[in-house]
């Protein structure tokens, strides 16, 4: 059975002065089974790792290099996440996808270095506007499941985000059908059925119960909502309750 996750992408936004929301998560009720996870800023991993130490929050990094260390200045590698406090790595999220030009063969290769250092890869699917307006969504997003998960790729070690680009920051979502439609294919494709599947994009406390009560959507990818813990806990909550 997939298990429930909960995770909030701070992407780059998150100073010192906000390690006090993660302290206000920690206080929080355990929510699912599997968990929730903060993916902060690579800055801010150490601090919370101390903060979440022993409690029911989980760490995780937003990006890795495909080598565990070495002349790549800027990057930062998946040993040294899991060295710094994470189990988790979001891979392939569209923002790195646009601004960094990530080929989802360059995901795969990111996705078996984090399996490597024994962290668990978050990889990142979904359609742009156009390609959902031309019919294409089920096509660019299971090439995109297919291209960027790498061999040995189970529900131990990866977990899959469907975030429609168009949905990510907008406060505009699919429709629960499209969701759904979405979520199935990916069931169907996966690797490993018991892989947990994420949804993302314009989660808010206001829509979590409604896209958590879909079959296949086993919790969310969470950006803006994930940045104060009164909203997220609301999230995690509705998962809880799902
Ligand atoms: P959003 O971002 O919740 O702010 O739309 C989601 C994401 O990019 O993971």
């Amino acid at each position: 059975m997939p298990c429930k996750l909960a995770a909030g992408n701070w992407k780059m936004n998150g100073l010192r002065a906000d390690l006090d929301e993660l302290h206000k998560l920690v206080a929080m009720q355990p929510g699912p089974e599997c968990g929730v996870l903060i993916c902060p800023p690579a800055t801010l991993l150490a601090p919370m790792a101390a903060i979440a130490e022993g409690s029911h929050v989980q760490l995780g990094g937003q990006d890795c290099h495909t080598d565990s260390s070495g002349a790549h200045t800027g990057d930062i590698s998946a040993t040294m996440l899991a060295d710094a406090g994470a189990r988790y790595v979001i891979l392939g999220h569209s923002e790195r996808r646009a601004d960094h030009g990530e080929a989802s063969s360059h995901v795969a290769a990111k996705a078996r270095a984090a399996h490597t250092a024994g962290l668990i890869a978050i990889i990142c699917v979904g359609e742009t506007e156009a390609e959902r307006d031309a019919g294409r969504t089920l096509e660019v997003v299971l090439a995109q499941l297919q291209g960027s998960t790498p061999d040995g790729a189970n529900a131990a070690n990866t977990v899959i985000a469907y975030e429609p680009v168009w949905a990510i920051g907008t406060g505009r979502t699919p429709t629960l059908e499209q969701i759904a439609e979405v979520h199935d294919a990916l069931r169907a494709a996966v690797p490993d059925a018991g892989m947990s599947l994420l949804y993302g994009g314009s989660v808010k406390p206001g829509n979590a119960a409604e896209i958590f009560a879909l079959d296949n959507v086993d919790g969310a990818l969470v950006g803006g909502a994930s940045l104060k813990a009164v909203d997220f806990g609301a999230i995690i909550a509705a998962l809880d309750a799902a």
